[in-house]
């Protein structure tokens, strides 16, 4: 059986710790989509491990797999790896061939697009992993795979058909100057030598059919999936979007198995209990910006205290870049758009004790577009700006001893605390499977077990 996680937002959900809640019933962790601009967090005891690449299910010991959707920085596995096992674990990572790879020159030009890009806001604020630009090669049949570094011929012919191009459209086009990243002999011996590592500890495989077998073995899988649907390329708020589909039909594609395979099994949405955002882009319910935020910008300057508050207690910085996240109420529209699209069957709402304490919590219930009440994100970012936005305020609850209230299940959450949890649930029509009460294992009250 599978198990799908799906970020309902803008990432950041706490998708890292639900991989983990359930870890323990699971095999196998399949990555499908997304790269190292991701920053998944799993805590347990006084441990915390902050992952960008290898699944979280490696903290449990379990296979990690880096499915054909991914695109793999070496540099960053092979750190990432040895990270884990100076901190006495021993992660099995498996990579697929047809995943491709992020090159040096990726991320240069992630950073010199994200500059040009600024006088016309189109930047994406990126995580500057090259992420983009290696989707872009893929796309246009010009990438470099994991395969390829196992194979230095192909390496050699592949950077010699498109160095050239990388160094062009960098000096030429956006007249900058470049260096070793665009270099085709060191790149060649660089990433020879990656392929070499990763054939020695025998990492590469055939993803769709390794998890296949697996599955048929009778064990169970799960899908983790990086970012969140409002940042998905075709699902969100385009332009200001990764470069990659984390919503749950690519979970097939990226990895190489049927979509019955994952439709059978089933997609919990992880939903944040208010909303954060990194990088660029509108966000309707947001509570005053990082800088503070005037009301021309359609924002409600007066909330950014409580903005402040709410990122200091949730510790919302990111977890790859460091960034202040912007934080906004919760918006209903968006998950439930999240939940059309990923056919969610289950969810994990998460991070509702960092709301407790406050008087009033309120929602983005629904949008006014154009005179008309709308219930679900429109699909231009333009649309999405004009969007005003129907609050609904749901009564506070108080601080708890969230570890006691986890121990004892569902019905210790404080009552006013499980009203807006149905609440949430009632209007996505989807049950509650999960609910985080704080960063650990043990801080989340769970509700159903998706294994049995
Ligand atoms: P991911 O990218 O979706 O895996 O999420 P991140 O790890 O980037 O960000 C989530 C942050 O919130 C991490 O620091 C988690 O440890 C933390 N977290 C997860 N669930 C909860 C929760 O229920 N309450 C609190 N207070 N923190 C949580
Ligand atoms: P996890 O898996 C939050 C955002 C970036 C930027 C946009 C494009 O931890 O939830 P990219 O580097 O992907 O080209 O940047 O997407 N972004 C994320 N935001 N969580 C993430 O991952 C993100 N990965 C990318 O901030 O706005
Ligand atoms: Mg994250």
């Amino acid at each position: 059986m599978t198990v799908t996680i799906v970020g309902s937002q803008l990432g950041d959900e706490g998708k890292g710790g639900v991989v983990d809640l359930y870890g323990d019933e699971v095999d196998v962790v399949a990555r499908y989509q997304g790269g190292d601009n991701a920053g998944h967090t799993v805590v347990f005891g006084e441990e915390e491990y902050k992952l960008s690449l290898v699944p979280s299910g490696a903290i449990r010991g379990k296979v990690g797999v880096l499915g054909n959707g991914c695109v793999v920085n070496p540099e960053t596995l092979f750190a990432e790896i040895d990270g884990l096992r100076e901190r006495g674990l021993d992660p099995d990572v498996r990579v697929a061939e047809r995943a491709h790879v992020i090159l040096p020159y990726h991320r240069v030009l992630d950073g010199i697009e994200e500059t040009a890009k600024e006088d016309s806001d189109l930047d994406a604020g990126t995580t500057g992993r090259g992420i983009g630009p290696t989707y872009e090669d893929k796309i246009g049949r010009r990438g470099i795979r994991i395969g390829d570094l196992l194979d230095p011929d192909s390496l050699r012919t592949k950077l010699e058909y498109v160095v050239p191009q990388k160094r062009a459209l960098a000096e030429d086009v956006f007249g900058a100057t470049t260096d070793e990243a665009f270099d085709i002999g060191s790149l060649y011996e660089q990433y020879r030598r990656y392929g070499e590592r990763l054939a020695e500890e025998e990492m590469t495989v055939n993803a769709g059919g390794f998890l296949t077998e697996r599955i048929e073995a009778g064990e169970n899988v799960m899908f983790e999936g990086a970012q969140g649907t409002s940042i998905d390329i075709d699902h969100g708020d385009y332009p200001y979007v990764t470069s990659s589909n984390p919503t749950a039909g690519y979970a097939a594609t990226g990895t190489g198995v049927g979509p019955t395979v994952v439709g059978r099994g089933e997609v919990i949405g992880i939903v944040k209990a208010y909303l954060t955002r990194v990088g660029t882009g509108e966000l309707p319910t947001e509570l005053g910006s990082v800088e503070g935020q005037t009301p021309e910008d359609g924002g409600r300057p007066e909330m950014a205290d409580l903005a402040t508050e709410i990122r200091d207690e949730g510790g919302e910085y990111g977890t790859v870049t460091g960034r202040p996240r912007r934080v906004g109420w919760l918006d209903v529209p968006m998950i439930r758009h999240a939940a059309r699209v990923s056919g969610f069957t289950g969810l994990a709402i998460n991070h509702i004790d960092v709301l407790a304490g406050m008087d009033e919590v309120e929602v983005g219930h629904s949008y006014d577009l154009d005179g008309e009440e709308i219930l679900t994100m429109p699909p231009t970012s333009k649309q999405w700006a004009r969007c005003e936005v129907n609050y609904r305020r749901f009564d506070g609850w108080p601080e708890a001893d969230w570890e006691a209230v986890a121990a004892e299940g569902y019905d210790a959450i404080p009552e006013n605390a499980r009203t807006y949890l149905e609440y949430i649930s009632d209007e996505l029509d989807t049950p509650i499977y999960a609910v985080g009460v704080g960063p650990g294992r043990e801080q989340t009250v769970i509700v159903e077990t998706p294994f049995a």
